[in-house]
C-alpha cells in the first residue's frame, strides 16, 4: 500500500475515496491515519501535524506515525514537506525531489533501536531515500508535466523557529538545497522499518537572509497554491502503484 505523509498546508487528500479515519494504537503512541482508495487501490494518508495543525515539528510522534503505517501494510511512503530554499535558482513554488539529508534536530525520539528488548541496531543511511522509488516519483512527475528538481539535500532543523541568516549561509555552504523541520527522523525511522521512503519538498520561501522576513502565513499560502500540482502527482503515483519492490529497502543489506 502507498502511504502519504504530508505537513504544513496539505491537510486533506481530495482524491481519497471512501475515506475514514483510523486511530492506530502503537507501542509508541497513537496515530490518526486516513484510509481510503483511489481507482480501487488502497491508500493511507497521514497529516503529520494532526487535526488543525496542532502538533509542532519537534513534537510530532514520528515513531508512532511510521509504525502505524507499517502495521497497516504500507510499503512505500511519499512524504511532502514545506521547506525554505537555500538556492536562488529554486524560488517559492519549486518542487524538489530529495536524495539525502543533513540532520540538525535534537531531543527527538529518533530510533526504534532503544536497547534492551527493543534491541540494538544501526540502519544504513547509504541511500536514505529509496532510489527505485525516486525514479518512479520522477517518472510520474514527467508523465504529467510537473518539473521536479532532483538530488535535493534536505537540511532538517529542530524548529519551531525559523533559521537565522548565518545558519542559512552555513547550511548552503554545507551542501544543503532546502531547509525544513520535519524530514528527520521520519526518513530514518522508515528505513529502520524497511520501508521505501521518498520525499518531495515544496519551496514556500527563500531562506532567512535571502529574502525579507518569513511568515508562517506565507508558507501556508504558497502550499495552498502547490496543492493542485501535488494532488495530480499523487493521483498519477497511486494509479500506477505496484506492490512489488525492486530495491533493498526491506532487506538487511540496504544499498548492496
Ligand atoms: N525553514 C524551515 N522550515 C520551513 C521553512 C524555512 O524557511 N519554510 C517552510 N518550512
Amino acid at each position: 500500500m502507498l502511504g502519504i505523509i504530508a505537513g504544513t498546508g496539505f491537510y486533506e487528500m481530495k482524491m481519497l475515496q471512501n475515506a475514514k479515519v483510523e486511530h492506530i494504537a502503537t507501542a509508541y503512541g497513537n496515530a490518526a491515519v486516513y484510509l481510503g482508495e483511489y481507482l480501487g487501490k488502497k491508500l493511507a494518508f497521514l497529516p503529520r501535524h494532526g487535526k488543525g495543525h496542532s502538533i509542532p515539528p519537534h513534537l510530532v510522534n514520528y515513531r508512532a506515525n511510521i509504525e502505524a503505517l507499517n502495521s497497516l501494510g504500507v510499503k512505500r511512503i511519499l512524504a511532502i514537506n514545506a521547506v525554505g530554499s537555500l538556492k536562488y535558482e529554486l524560488p517559492p513554488g519549486s518542487l524538489v525531489l530529495i536524495n539525502d539529508f543533513l540532520d540538525f534536530t535534537y531531543g527527538r525520539e529518533h530510533t526504534y533501536f532503544t536497547g534492551g528488548e527493543a534491541g540494538v541496531g544501526h540502519v544504513s543511511m547509504c541511500e536514505p531515500y529509496c532510489k527505485a522509488w525516486q525514479k518512479e516519483i520522477l517518472s510520474a512527475a514527467k508523465n504529467i508535466g510537473i518539473e521536479l528538481f532532483q538530488n535535493g539535500v534536505y537540511v532538517a532543523t529542530q524548529g519551531p523557529r525559523f533559521e537565522s541568516p548565518a545558519e542559512i549561509k552555513m547550511f548552503a555552504m554545507l551542501g544543503g538545497t532546502v531547509v525544513g523541520m520535519t524530514g528527520v527522523p521520519e526518513v530514518c525511522l522508515a528505513a529502520e522499518k524497511g520501508l521505501c521512503y521518498g520525499a518531495v519538498s515544496v519551496v514556500t520561501n527563500l531562506g532567512s537572509g535571502m529574502t525579507d522576513n518569513i511568515a508562517h502565513g506565507e508558507v501556508v499560502g504558497v502550499m495552498n497554491k502547490a496543492n493542485a500540482a501535488l494532488e495530480i502527482l499523487l493521483e498519477e503515483l497511486a494509479a500506477n502503484y505496484k506492490a512489488e519492490r525492486n530495491c533493498t529497502c526491506g532487506s538487511d543489506s540496504r544499498c548492496v
